[in-house]
């Protein structure tokens, strides 16, 4: 398939592009489009056969179920059980990098949750996003626009990199805010467990809340298929340096042929330093880093940030891009 990238104005984006996308997805058909926190490769989420197609062309695992994106709260009701909890989390933090878990309605097909009886929902705050959804006229599932395993696309040479010749179109909105997914979080039960943390600060959702997150055990891991598998791995190693920690590159590795990423000053002659300013630029520049830096360098040694705000869903990303092996 000949991918059609399209440029589109965030702040003002041309109607008969958006049209032209949201007819490609009614038609069951695949358009990578920017969000706030990474790109998206969407098609209608209703649509059996085209959500098998986001399985094909990104190599996931079929029992790793999508997120559904909105482009309003009030499309939930007729795809989830929405309680009151639920109802006031959407309404404080959506538009935004917030995905809820609930308790599916037999509408949302089983590929589209990877066989759950739940379902993840989230309402981007993106104007491309919001308007694409909006235009199709059905929840858009999305995962990240990346082949499997690989960094997230923050800009749309990233997504072409990977997915050219996958989808039918790709959006370029520019680079994304965030930089890293969304947190999700799943309130299909009582105690609301944070499954993947992103975007949106813990510590903001429990003040919310007015009660600590859980953290899934080794059971109700099944229930967050996506934290199992090794991801947002460059092809070289990467390896975690804690501020004060020697640094450790093993047996016979010099410095100066590898790359730093972080906010404090380096601790040794990198060959290349990123530096960032704040824990929000370090989030938003981690993958494209990851990306670049892995056609130069030997490896990649990444700084463990303080788990603050955006920080545990960059500890997140860090700790599982330097698992070893797959
Ligand atoms: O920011 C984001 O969330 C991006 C943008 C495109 O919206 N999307 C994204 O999708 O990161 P993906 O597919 O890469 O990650 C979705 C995560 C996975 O960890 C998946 O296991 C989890 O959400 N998830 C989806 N449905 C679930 C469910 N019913 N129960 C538990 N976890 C679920
Ligand atoms: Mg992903």
């Amino acid at each position: 398939m000949k991918t059609l990238r399209l440029e589109l104005d965030p702040w003002n984006p041309d109607p008969s592009v958006l049209e032209n996308a949201a007819e490609v997805i009614r038609r069951g058909g695949l358009v990578a489009f920017p969000t706030e926190t990474v790109y998206g490769l969407g098609a209608n989420a209703l649509a059996p056969e085209a959500v098998r197609k986001i399985y094909a062309a990104k190599g996931r695992p079929p029992d790793n179920p999508l997120i559904l994106h909105l482009s309003r709260p009030e499309q939930a009701e007729e795809l989830v059980y929405v309680d009151e909890r639920a109802r006031r989390l959407m309404s404080a933090f959506w538009p935004g990098p917030l995905t809820l878990v609930l308790k599916a309605r037999d509408c949302i097909p089983s590929v589209t949750r990877g066989g759950l009886d739940t379902a993840a929902l989230r309402m981007p705050d993106h104007p491309i996003a919001g308007a694409l959804i909006e235009a199709a006229g059905c929840p858009i599932a999305a995962p990240s626009a990346n082949v499997s395993g690989r960094p997230s696309p923050t800009d749309a040479r990233t997504v072409w990199e990977d997915l050219q010749g996958r989808v039918d179109i790709l959006l370029d909105g520019g680079p994304v805010r965030v930089g890293i997914e969304s947190t999700v979080v799943d309130v299909s039960t009582e105690r609301p467990l944070l499954l993947r943390p992103g975007g949106m600060s813990r510590e903001v959702l429990e003040e919310f809340l007015g009660v600590p997150l859980g953290v899934p055990d080794g059971q109700s891991k099944r229930r967050s298929p996506g934290m199992r598998y090794r991801h947002y791995a460059p092809a070289v190693p990467v390896r975690i340096w804690q501020p004060g920690d020697p640094l450790d590159l093993g047996e016979g590795q010099n410095p100066e042929e590898w790359a730093f990423m972080g906010l404090s000053e380096p601790p040794a002659g990198f060959g290349h330093i990123l530096q960032f300013t704040s824990a929000e630029n370090y989030a938003r520049g981690l993958f494209t880093g990851f990306r670049t830096l892995e056609a130069a360098w030997r490896g990649i040694v990444a700084e463990w940030p303080s788990e603050a705000g955006v920080g545990l869903g960059l500890r997140d990303r860090i700790r599982r891009a330097a698992l070893e092996g797959k």
